[in-house]
């Protein structure tokens, strides 16, 4: 073979992918330099691909001991750590994991959002991913359950009794997914099954789309012409970050097992409900809208408005995509910060002024609640957020982009505070309290 590299200059060695093997497969042989760039991807996606990696060993590990029965789960539980070598580590692990999938796959959400990368070719991949935030999520609920304990007893009665305030069919999917009335023997069943069957079955189905995905769409949204810009090989550059980016990430879960026990109160006791009873702290902001608007409206209405939401997002048209852009212009970051300050000033506010000021039951009586508690605050806050719209077109003549992306942080942040009030502000009667004067 004829060495080209002393006629044109290049290093050949240097231009040519290395042997390709089934890590690498999963990436492209020559990709752009920017692509492998850190604080492009922060690498999230990566990330909860490991976690769930670690989710599915840790838990077939814990599956061989495990009793999914009323009787028999929270004394196999006992046993995981007492009697069994590095039972409780394990489980440590899996418990750790569990919260930072939801985590890292919200933040890797956000990423993906705020770069801009939910534009053609890679709006199938969105709709995928808000998906398989769907599923993360829910994989973690039906997890939350299998201790048996009075945490995980209660957390998964309040959260399944928001399903009877779904119109016409509430009360029957509630009984479906609990297997009876109650939260029993049989929702365990259910939950265990749903856990450590179906669950990972649609993780790696639409895990295994949205890589494909990523490759059909040649890579990572970047800014510019990709076709201009300079290539190197995946091999070693790519394939390297992500080791180490894995590697701190399992060192991290690692410390965090060895010395922070996964909590286990004394045995569920369906007789007893602790006070306050609080949901899984991803579903905090829910229990805490809870307080404040009609079930009807805070467990139905608004989810799902936002998720239509989040599904439609790539197919709104628009007019001024920049996909790979970070908040697309200056404007559009602008925009994310003023909106982000706003919310985290704002929503307290609203929810110190609903505890104390506002009643609208009080002032409405002989008024049905859903309309006093439900429909009136409801229309009261899609004013606010319509007059919030129109204000920041108007003064800063934002573009449709920019006020999707000011509205979608107002929403991030409001729900970050409401799960911040929820898990920390709320004693028992889910009364406002300071989080030093619970207990
Ligand atoms: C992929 C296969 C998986 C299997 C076979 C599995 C198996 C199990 C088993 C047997 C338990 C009961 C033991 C215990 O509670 O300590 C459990 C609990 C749990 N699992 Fe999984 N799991 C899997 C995936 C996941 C995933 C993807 C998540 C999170 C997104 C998750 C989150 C949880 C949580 C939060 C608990 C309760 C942990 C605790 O506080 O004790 N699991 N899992
Ligand atoms: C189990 C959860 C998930 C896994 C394992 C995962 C994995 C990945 C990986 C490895 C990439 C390649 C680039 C990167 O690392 O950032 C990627 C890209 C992407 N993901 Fe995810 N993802 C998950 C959830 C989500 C969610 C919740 C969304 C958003 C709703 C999403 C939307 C996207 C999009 C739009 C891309 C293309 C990004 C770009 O071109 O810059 N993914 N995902």
């Amino acid at each position: 073979m004829t060495d080209t590299s002393q006629s044109t200059g290049i290093d050949n060695n240097a231009r040519k992918p290395r042997k390709r093997g089934f890590i690498l497969h999963l990436h492209p042989a020559l990709l752009p330099k920017d692509a492998i760039l850190f604080n492009r991807t922060f690498g999230l996606g990566g990330m909860a691909a490991l976690l769930f990696v670690i989710q599915a060993f840790t838990g077939i590990l814990l599956r061989f001991v495990y009793e999914p029965s009323a009787e028999k789960a929270y004394e196999s539980i006992l046993f995981i750590q007492q009697n069994i070598i590095f039972g409780q580590l394990v489980r440590n692990i899996h418990h750790w994991s569990g919260i930072f999938f939801v985590i890292i796959t919200f933040l890797h959400l956000l990423r993906t959002f705020y770069s801009q990368a939910f534009f053609t070719p890679r709006r199938i991949n969105w709709v995928i991913g808000v998906g398989l935030l769907l599923t993360v999520t829910l994989s973690n609920f039906t997890g939350y359950l299998l201790p048996w304990d009075q945490l995980a007893y209660w957390a998964i009665t309040v959260s399944t009794s928001i399903l009877e305030y779904i119109p016409v069919a509430g009360t029957w999917l509630m009984n479906i997914v609990r297997g009876g009335n109650e939260v029993g023997s049989a929702t365990l069943l259910n939950f265990y099954t749903l856990h450590t069957g179906i669950m990972p079955v649609i993780l790696i189905t639409l895990m295994v789309f949205h890589f494909w995905r990523v490759r059909k769409a040649k890579g990572i949204a970047l800014p510019g012409n990709m076709k201009e810009m300079e290539k190197v090989p995946g091999n070693p550059n790519l394939v390297m970050k992500e080791l180490v980016v894995g590697l701190v990430l399992i060192a991290f879960i690692l410390f965090l097992s060895v010395f922070l026990n996964a909590p286990l109160l004394e045995k569920a006791n369906p007789a007893f409900s602790p006070n306050p009873a609080k949901a899984p702290w991803y579903f905090m902001g829910m229990q805490e809208l809870l307080l404040h608007f009609h079930p009807i409206f805070a467990g139905v209405i608004i989810p799902f408005v936002f998720f239509i939401g989040m599904f439609y997002l790539p197919y709104v048209s628009y007019s001024d995509s920049r996909p790979g852009y970070w908040f697309g212009s200056e404007q559009g970051k602008k925009m994310a910060i003023r909106s982000a300050i706003l919310a985290l000033i704002i929503t307290p506010l609203a929810i110190l002024a609903d505890e104390y000021l506002l009643d609208f039951e009080g002032w409405m009586k002989g008024i049905p609640i859903l309309i006093s508690n439900g429909l009136i605050p409801f229309i009261l806050l899609l004013f606010t957020i319509t007059g919030y719209i129109i204000l920041i077109k108007k003064r800063y003549k934002a573009s449709k982009i920019e006020w999707i992306i000011a509205l979608f942080t107002v929403i991030v942040v409001s729900y970050s505070v409401l799960t911040v009030i929820g898990i920390w502000f709320r004693g028992p009667g889910m009364n406002f309290m300071l989080p030093w004067e619970i207990n």
